[in-house]
């Protein structure tokens, strides 16, 4: 099994609480499967750019004109586009550890997934629909916020947007492991909170080792 995880928290790991839910998500799932490979992808390290309109050329062109040939421009648009897109199709289970900003997602992470779902790359579109050209069977979320959200709730951007654009591209198998209520001020018990996530990290660890 091989695990693309994706990083989207300038923090170090000492002060994220996404991150002390990966540690715990991996130490398990090593211990369960230690011969599992893992690329670690630091958003951080290695920003996405803006989706631009080169990039819309050279991937969404050719959709709707098989014949049409992308200039040396939009090739060299899409170069962090195409490296992340391999990436992303050698992986078997998708791990992301990110915060809740703003009631979603860190616009870095919202700019990788733009880098990521590309047709006629990570999947086909056409009259029969939308089939996937990857092979992610799994989608791990690992997340941290101040405020708690019940499923279904609509300022959670973070479930219903991961879900959303993965769902797009066929992925259905989403699962969260999500230390809520993580600001001080409201939540005395964020404490509590924190620490029953890290250890519901580590059940899905252990699940997705033996998925
Ligand atoms: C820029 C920013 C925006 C935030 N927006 C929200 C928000 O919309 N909803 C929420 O519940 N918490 C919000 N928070 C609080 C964080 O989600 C919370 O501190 C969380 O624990 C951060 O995760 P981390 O410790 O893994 O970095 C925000 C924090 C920051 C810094």
């Amino acid at each position: 099994m091989h695990v693309l995880h994706v990083i989207a928290n300038p923090k170090p790991a000492a002060e994220a609480n996404s991150k002390a839910l990966s540690a715990s998500f991996f130490q398990a799932l090593k211990a369960k499967q230690p011969g599992v490979s893992v690329t670690e992808l630091d958003l951080y390290a290695n920003p996405p750019p803006f989706y631009d309109y080169s990039t819309y050329r050279h991937y969404w062109y050719p959709v709707f004109d098989a014949g049409y040939k992308p200039t040396d421009q939009e090739k060299a648009a899409v170069k962090y586009a195409q490296k992340q897109c391999e990436l992303f199709k050698q992986a078997d289970v998708l791990v992301i550890t990110t915060p809740m900003w703003n009631f979603g997602m860190p616009a870095i992470l919202k700019a990788w997934f733009d880098q990521v779902l590309m047709p006629n790359v990570t999947f086909s579109i056409g009259g029969e629909g939308v089939k996937a050209l990857h092979k992610i069977r799994k989608v791990v979320v690992l997340a941290s916020s101040g405020g708690t959200y019940e499923p279904g709730d609509l300022r959670d951007g973070i479930r219903n947007g991961i879900k959303a654009a993965v769902g797009f591209v066929g992925i259905k198998d989403v699962e969260v492991a999500w230390a809520q209520g993580q600001n001080p001020f409201f939540f005395q018990d964020h404490a509590e909170r924190k620490a029953k996530a890290v250890v519901e990290a580590a059940a899905l660890g252990t699940k997705t080792a033996g998925d």
